[in-house]
């Protein structure tokens, strides 16, 4: 009898060991860092470990450049240590974002199967030494990566650390190689069936570029036909996204549908190489690397090397605005870069309040690039929280600081999010048609873009960065600064919103072309001109400004006129040119009208910043927009999520010195414990304060 009851103990002992451990959930605020364990000798883990640990990390990110150590040679797989490498994070409390490798593919593959090279504009294959030397197109770099995959997802899709996957790592380059140019030729034949429909939406009498066969149609980003670069610009989305479905469709059919897939996006955001909306739209979570330049690098100016709240924050939501989503800011550098005009370092405090200004625009989850240097390779010099000795470097503190705080408001924030009722508009196909004819260097749509965000979003403490054909209606106030392209579809969807209630602002250049990229041969803004009751006379691109008055007030208009011909009788006109330019003087700047519930304005230039922000205030107002607003000294940046019966307000001290703040009523100071009313708040200083939801 005895016996059996020892018998029966240790069956049960058994069971409860063989019973799956139960999967770990995804931290409600998550602080990480990318680590790469086939870097550096098994017996270093556990001390990189614990440190991680020490700081409060609860993820790690491994793997997105591990392939020739995940596939040493052709089919012969070594999986074991990525394994062990989750095991041991997960007995440090950490869960695990595995990286598909397909970033680099390695030696032996590139060399048996050079024809997965990619392949620049100008002709050139590239070598193996670098990475994302792998062509798009390619159909065997695909079946070579489904293999890869599948054998990651097999093996790692139950694993209950595992919590969500990266597919490759910052999709950039498209490649020119003569696979993808057919790909290129066949894509356009199934959009648009015969060459006769595609020579006339081109309009390629123009110039003699009438095409007799698909195959002689140019593939190129040069000074080309706008209907081809627009299209090319399409093509390479849609690369993009059935590279990441082929990727996709292999993690979807053996991993649990709790692990979580994302990628995530680099180019400080606004990259515009392929419409990264669409590249989400397929995704469970999307994520950006969020990096900061110091001046020029390549072709453009990416900041002065500290944060650009602004800028930040605007990236953020339009990061959050791809799926209207919380989202992950899966790279993060520790302080600094490597690749700066000047590599210089964040102030002391700026990296934790950087990571903090990314939850209040909706971050759940912010990894840092990377824990520890290579000791060789590309990177030496970058940012990492331990030095190459292993030994935590000085913004290693201020890093636990920020976990040992997502330990204490993550059961505050979990649930919540930023809730907006103004967007603004921003439209890949319109960018790229100004981008590529931006007919005076002066305009700088992104700016323009900025220069809304910023006076749309002070009194307001939200705005939603979206594309046009989303579902708009529970916008208040949608501002649209540079839409080039409005099709027939589109101006419905818009004059509907406005009818139903919404009050829409369009921007100058706004409805000048159609969907090919063509004029539309109604004047601008083309088929919303009914909607608007008038239409744009003409522009002209401004060497100086030119005054405006009216019932908005004062000030000037900058870089861009259009002079505007109000035609409906209820058309209010706002705004008018005072003298400076002969073909504006006493025209119209701006014309307003009501329409079905809502209003539509027509704004046809740049005001300066002064007249711009009170102009969007009147908007703000005139919509009914809710300002919840905390009353800040500029530079203090304040956001609110809202979810879970309780509103939380981050608050970022970005200016130059210590600052007060008096909130509206007193709330629960999460980091710190207690009630507070008042805050003081050091350069850098963090606050986050919640308080139950107001119904
Ligand atoms: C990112 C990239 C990382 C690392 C980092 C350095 O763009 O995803 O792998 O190279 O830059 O700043």
């Amino acid at each position: 009898m005895k016996a059996t009851l020892q018998w029966l103990v240790a069956l049960v002992a058994a069971l409860d060991l063989i019973r799956p451990a139960p999967a770990a959930e995804i931290p409600a605020l998550m602080l990480g860092s990318a680590w790469y364990p086939e870097q550096w000798p098994e017996s270093q883990w556990e001390s990189d470990l614990a440190l991680m640990q020490k700081a409060g990390l609860n993820m790690v990110r491994i793997g997105e450049f591990a392939w020739s150590s995940l596939e040493p040679s052709e089919g012969n797989y070594a999986l074991d240590w990525m394994e062990r490498a989750i095991e041991a994070a997960a007995r440090h409390g950490m869960v695990t974002i595995i990286g598909t490798p397909t970033d680099t593919p390695p030696a032996w593959m590139t060399s048996k199967y050079p024809e997965i090279l990619r392949v620049d504009e100008d002709g050139t294959q590239l070598q193996h030494g670098s990475r994302r030397h792998f062509s798009i197109g390619s159909g065997k770099y695909r079946e070579l990566c489904a293999q890869i995959v599948g054998q990651l997802a097999r093996r790692f899709g139950r694993n209950p650390h595992v919590v969500a996957w990266q597919i490759g790592n910052e999709y950039t380059e498209d490649s020119f190689d003569d696979e993808s140019r057919r790909g290129f030729h066949r894509w356009l034949e199934h959009k648009y069936g015969t060459l006769d429909a595609l020579n006339k939406h081109w309009v390629t009498a123009y110039w003699s570029q009438t095409y007799t066969d698909w195959s002689q149609i140019p593939m190129t980003t040069g000074r080309a036909n706008p209907g081809l670069l627009l299209e090319y610009k399409r093509y390479v989305t849609d690369t993009w996204r059935s590279f990441q479905k082929n990727q996709l469709d292999v993690l979807r059919a053996h991993i649990e549908p709790r692990q979580l897939i994302t990628t995530n996006l680099g180019g400080l955001g606004w990259a515009n190489r392929f419409n990264r909306q669409q590249i989400a739209a397929d995704l469970d979570i999307i994520s950006w690397d969020e990096y900061l330049g110091s001046g020029w690098f390549g072709n453009s100016r990416n900041g002065t090397g500290h944060l650009d709240p602004v800028r930040s924050g605007a990236t953020h939501d339009l990061v959050r605005g791809w799926r209207r989503q919380n989202f992950w800011v899966l790279e993060m550098p520790p302080g600094f870069v490597d690749w700066g005009s000047v590599s210089n370092s964040l102030d002391r405090g700026e990296t934790r309040a950087m990571t903090w200004h990314a939850v209040g625009h909706g971050a759940d989850g912010v990894a840092y690039w990377q824990w520890r240097s290579a000791l060789n390779g590309q990177e030496q010099y970058h940012g990492s929280l331990v030095g190459p000795d292993g030994e935590p470097v000085p913004v290693y503190a201020e890093i636990a600081q920020a976990g040992a705080e997502f330990a204490r408001a993550g059961p505050v924030l979990g649930g919540t999010e930023p809730v907006s009722e103004v967007a603004l508009l921003h439209d890949y196909d319109s960018r790229w048609a100004i981008d590529f004819n931006r007919f005076s260097q002066r305009y700088d749509q992104m700016q323009i873009l900025m220069d809304y965000y910023r006076v749309l979003r002070e009194p307001t403490l939200a705005v939603d960065i979206v594309v046009p054909t989303f579902d708009l209606t529970r916008y208040k106030l949608v501002v649209a600064p540079s839409l080039n392209i409005i099709s027939d579809a589109l101006a419905k969807h818009l004059t509907d919103y406005v009818e139903q209630g919404g009050h829409l602002v369009l921007g100058p250049r706004s409805g000048m072309k159609d969907e090919f990229n063509a004029l539309h041969t109604r004047r601008q803004p083309g088929p919303l001109a009914p909607a608007v009751g008038g239409q744009v006379e003409k522009f002209y691109a401004l060497l100086e400004s030119v005054p405006v008055a009216g019932a908005w007030g004062e000030g000037q208009s900058t870089v861009w006129a259009e002079r505007l011909d109000p035609q409906a009788p209820d058309a209010e006109v706002p705004l008018r040119y005072g003298p400076g330019n002969d073909w504006l003087t006493g025209e119209a700047a701006a014309m307003r009208r009501r329409l079905g519930k809502g209003t539509i304005t027509y704004l046809g230039t740049v005001l300066d910043s002064g007249l711009m922000a009170s102009v969007a205030r009147r908007w703000v107002r005139e919509a009914g927009v809710t300002s919840p607003v905390v009353p800040v000294p500029t530079g203090v940046k304040v956001s609110r999520r809202v979810g879970n019966g309780r509103e939380v307000y981050i608050i970022t001290n970005f200016s130059a010195s210590a600052q007060e703040i008096s909130l509206p009523g007193p709330m629960t100071d999460v980091l710190n414990g207690g009630e507070v009313a008042r805050l003081e708040l050091p350069r850098y200083g963090v606050e986050v304060v919640c308080r139950p939801a107001r119904p």
